[in-house]
């Protein structure tokens, strides 16, 4: 992992918050985050999957305690950062990593899967963001993270649930940048194609329907990234310590693309 000595000077004594923290984005912005000094109070439905990470980040010589819950239940996210408050102090640092995706053709989405994914894309993590910021608000301030996707700004035939609850995870950023000024700072990093589970999950159903391999598909669109391939859970980490650091005192509100130059708006 990169980092090193200078990583951990940076964010040591500081406490963060972050949810969708067993896989994926979130375990990787939890382990840069360590690497950095950070203690971590570390969330996921998954409860047995973030305890591994809780366990990696111990092992490591780092600070991370689990406080699993469902962040479409906006008091079990609520309880959650109370008891991440009580157990390690003050939060400083919150970043909202929990989400999921589904591939369905706009004209076949039905009334439940629109639920599910605004209750879990954008009720949770607004709810998340609010629990943090109330708490930095009422204390010592701090800085924010949603990780939204570059589906907030390019809509998808097949997951336009997924693209509307991005979209209006940035629209819901750029509120609370308003309401939340100057004390707290908080930004949303949009990833490209990441190699994470949710990535070929969204191949296997994009290639049943093309006839092609899931592996084919992911080429495919690896091919036209002109960074020339697929980003790692790292390379959107390193976006979000940017944004939690001091050298983005001045940057809230904004919705930086973290995608080897997909799009450029
Ligand atoms: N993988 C990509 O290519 C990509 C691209 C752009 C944006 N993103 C976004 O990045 C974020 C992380 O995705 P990822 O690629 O790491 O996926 P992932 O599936 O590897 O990880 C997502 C994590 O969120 C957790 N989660 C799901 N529902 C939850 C809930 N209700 N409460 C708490 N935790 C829950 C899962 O258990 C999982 O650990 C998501 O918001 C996703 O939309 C991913």
């Amino acid at each position: 992992m990169r980092g090193g000595d200078m990583g951990r000077r940076l964010f040591e004594g500081r406490n963060a918050f972050v949810t969708g923290a067993a896989n994926g984005i979130g375990r990787g912005v939890a382990l840069r985050l360590a690497s950095a000094g950070a203690a971590l109070a570390l969330n996921d439905i998954d409860a047995s999957a973030l305890d591994a990470v809780v366990g990696e980040i111990r092992d490591g010589g780092g600070h991370a305690v689990a406080f699993p819950a469902d962040v479409s239940s906006p008091a079990a996210v609520r309880a959650a950062v109370g008891e991440a408050i009580d157990a390690l102090g003050p939060l400083t640092l919150g970043v909202t990593s929990a989400g999921i995706v589904e591939i369905v053709p706009a004209l076949e989405l039905t009334e439940q899967a629109w639920d599910r994914m605004l209750g879990i894309n954008l009720k949770g993590t607004f709810f998340t963001l609010q629990a943090l910021a109330r708490h930095m608000m009422a204390g010592h301030g701090g800085r924010l993270v949603a990780i939204a996707s570059i589906g907030a700004k390019r809509g998808r035939a097949d997951a336009v649930d997924y693209t509307a609850s991005k979209a209006a995870v940035v629209s819901v950023v750029q509120s609370l940048a308003m309401a939340l000024a100057p004390k707290v700072q908080i930004n949303a990093v949009c990833p490209g194609i990441v190699d994470t589970a949710m990535t070929p999950k969204i191949h296997e159903a994009r290639a049943a329907r093309a006839g092609i391999t899931p592996q084919e598909s992911i080429d495919a669109l690896v091919a036209t990234i002109p960074m020339g391939r697929i980003q790692t859970p790292d390379d959107v980490a390193r976006s979000v310590q940017h944004f939690l650091s001091e050298e983005a005192d001045y940057v809230t509100g904004q919705a930086l693309n973290v995608d080897g130059g997909l799009i450029f708006h």
